[in-house]
């Protein structure tokens, strides 16, 4: 035989058992794809969906009720006479709360007031500053205060939270507040407040006794007020009185990102994992009637940093959300309700610095929040940062 006519026989048998291996994994193919497709032939009667009625603490089913009013799938098919989207937000009393949940008596006394009132989350500003945002900030430090911490709030203004204008970056500032309540016995200093307001024009006041159950009713109101008064600011940083903050590493740090990481900004010493706590003696303590399941990524409501745009998400988001007696985990649940999650940074400090590291002024140079400091030593660390001859 010529090597030509070897080749092509060479060539036809490589061609045959190719169109036999093609046949073979074919046939096997169809196989295996008609044997899965007959076990998965389930034809489903009636609604494919099943509705939970089981859902025992009070919250899950309050945050339920809310789910099946805004997903529109079930909101074509709810009883809207029973729940409506008023009904879901109104600011009368649940009196029928006793019934609603079964050890109702037995519960400590701020989850009583809680629970009777957790619809509610309107109510009146007393002291505004509808113009705080008109000279276009870029950031706004917003800290939630009580009435009688005058002197936290003049640190503040004396050190990290001054209003300043950094290479035409211009920083605003404003205390958060609600009412010390003469029902809780807290001495009447309206006057004092008014004064301090027209003093410095960084104080809200809302109508609400101000207790720690109520500070995601503070946060849900601020959201609202930043909706009305403030929503062309670029940054927020939202935190305690007694952190300190470093200023100028925040702007440097916002300096560094590129528009993508900016407009879904939401950074802070995040915590993962965690569920409340069952031990009646904490201050964290949630009771198993209230709330079951793990908490979504949260950041500690010591000081966190995120964009105005994500605050006007959350906004609208937070009307989804079922009030959480917890604020900064209620962030977190508001985050996760728009498939977000808040993103750890080191220079986040809300469990503070080493010991050794307190009085070193270096130590402070390139962390952003550290909890917890007192006036005095807010307004020490702040000046010896801005000392020309540190040298770090
Ligand atoms: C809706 O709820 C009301 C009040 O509970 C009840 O009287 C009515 O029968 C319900 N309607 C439907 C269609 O389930
Ligand atoms: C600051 O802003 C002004 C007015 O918007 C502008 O003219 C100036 O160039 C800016 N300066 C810097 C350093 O960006
Ligand atoms: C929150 O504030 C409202 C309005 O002052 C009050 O009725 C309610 O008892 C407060 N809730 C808690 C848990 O303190
Ligand atoms: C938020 O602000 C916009 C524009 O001012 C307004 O139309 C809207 O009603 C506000 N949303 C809420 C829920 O208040």
């Amino acid at each position: 035989m010529s090597v030509g006519r070897k080749r092509t026989k060479l060539i036809g048998i490589i061609m045959m058992v190719n169109f036999f291996i093609y046949v073979m994994v074919e046939n096997s193919w169809n196989d295996t794809e008609d044997k899965k497709s007959t076990k998965k032939m389930i034809i489903v009667e009636g609604q494919f969906w099943k509705t939970v009625v089981h859902i025992k603490p009070y919250w899950n089913r309050e945050q339920h009720k809310l789910d099946e009013l805004y997903n529109p799938l079930t909101a074509s098919l709810r009883n809207r006479t029973v729940i409506s989207i008023a009904n879901m937000h109104t600011c009368k009393p649940n009196l029928n709360i006793k019934e609603e949940i079964n050890n109702f008596d037995s519960l400590p006394d701020q989850f009583k007031d809680f629970l009777t009132y957790l619809r509610c989350r309107s109510y009146p500003l007393i002291i505004d500053q509808p113009t705080k945002c008109m000279n276009k900030p870029v950031l706004l430090l917003a800290i939630k205060s009580l009435e009688s911490h005058f002197d936290r709030r003049q640190a503040i203004r004396q050190s990290w939270g001054s209003e300043v204008t950094i290479r035409n970056k211009t920083i605003a500032r404003i205390f958060l507040l609600g009412k010390s309540s003469q029902v809780d016995d807290f001495p009447d200093l309206s006057d004092m407040l008014k004064f301090e307001s027209e003093q410095h024009n960084d104080i809200l006041l809302w109508n609400h006794r101000d207790t720690f159950f109520n500070l995601t009713l503070k946060e849900v109101l601020f959201l609202e007020w930043i909706n009305k008064s403030c929503s062309n600011i670029q940054y927020i940083f939202k935190g305690d009185d007694d952190v300190f903050v470093n200023t100028l590493q925040i702007l440097e740090y916002l300096d560094t990102l590129n528009e993508d990481k900016a407009k879904d900004l939401f950074i802070g010493d995040v915590i993962t994992n965690a569920g409340p706590h069952r031990d009646k003696k904490l201050k964290y303590y949630v009771p198993e009637s209230v709330y079951e399941g793990v908490y979504p990524p949260y950041a500690g409501g010591g000081g966190f940093l995120y964009s105005g745009h994500l605050a006007k998400r959350l906004h609208d988001i937070s009307h989804h959300v079922a009030l959480y007696p917890i604020d900064d985990v209620y962030t977190g649940m508001c985050l996760s309700k728009l498939g977000l999650a808040p993103e750890k940074h080191k220079g986040f400090r809300t469990f503070d610095i080493l010991q050794k590291d307190r009085h070193i002024t270096c130590a402070y140079k390139n962390l952003m929040v550290v909890h917890s400091r007192n006036p005095q030593e807010m307004i020490r660390i702040w000046s010896r940062l801005q000392n020309p001859q540190l040298k770090c």
